[in-house]
């Protein structure tokens, strides 16, 4: 018998999808925007950050989650979001990262950025999984494999979530998803289940809500 590595995540039941619309039917708040460590929220909660490439749809998919067009700043421009940001929805803290692989910022830039991303990907002891989040368009980067790697290299589990989906149509779907799932089985971090999302169409929302209320 033969099953798919990384299948997608099963639909939620009636519960989950009930406690995922409760956390998410309560106003979700800006907490603070973080540039150094030292400028966390103290770790007294469980957190989940949303971490990925520059423009693959970080800041849309929290908006999505949250059903508010303009909570997460999100923009055209790549490098956005320029802090580790975080919200508050329910008993838990949502964390927008910068994203990673942008190269047109400045030097300086860039490497502070990618210092405090890497620090706080390795070091918050309240994290409890980090969606990494892959373009639909564009599969597993190199930077994309760098950042799984240390995250293996820190024992935090991360779960793929592909951004922008309806920019795509089935059959290209299931290309990049064999490309991805080649991409994880390098990755003892992984979680086994993966998530395909649309901010615009709303894809994958409801599951990823689910998924957020019930993690224990
Ligand atoms: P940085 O903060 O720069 O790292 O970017 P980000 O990952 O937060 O991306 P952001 O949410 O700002 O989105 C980047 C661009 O992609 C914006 O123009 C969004 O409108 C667009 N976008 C995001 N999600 C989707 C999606 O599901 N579908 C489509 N078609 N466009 C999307
Ligand atoms: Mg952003």
């Amino acid at each position: 018998m033969s099953t798919i590595p990384f299948p997608l995540a099963p639909e939620p039941d009636d519960d989950a999808c009930e406690r995922g619309r409760l956390m998410f039917a309560a106003e979700t708040t800006f907490v603070k925007g973080v540039v150094a460590m030292d400028g966390l929220p103290p770790p007294d909660r469980l957190e989940i950050c949303f971490a990925g490439r520059s423009n693959v749809g970080k800041s849309s998919l929290i908006n999505a989650l949250t059903g508010r067009k303009n909570l997460a700043r999100a923009s055209n421009t790549p490098g956005r979001t320029q802090e580790i940001n975080y919200f508050a929805a329910g008993d838990r803290y949502l964390v927008d990262l910068p994203g990673y692989g942008y190269a047109e910022a400045p030097v300086a830039t860039v490497e502070k950025w990618q210092r405090l991303l890497k620090a706080y990907l390795s070091g918050r002891q309240t994290l409890r999984r980090a969606f990494v989040l892959i373009d639909m368009r564009h599969g597993v980067k190199p930077v994309d494999d760098e950042i799984m790697t240390l995250l293996d290299r820190s024992a935090v589990t991360f779960q793929a979530v592909l951004t922008k989906a309806d920019k795509l149509n089935r059959a290209e779907h299931e290309k990049i998803l064999a490309q991805v799932r080649a991409a994880l089985q390098k990755h003892p971090a992984a979680y086994p289940e993966l998530v395909v999302t649309s901010s615009e169409k709303g894809d994958g929302i409801e599951t990823l809500r689910a998924i957020i209320a019930t993690m224990a």
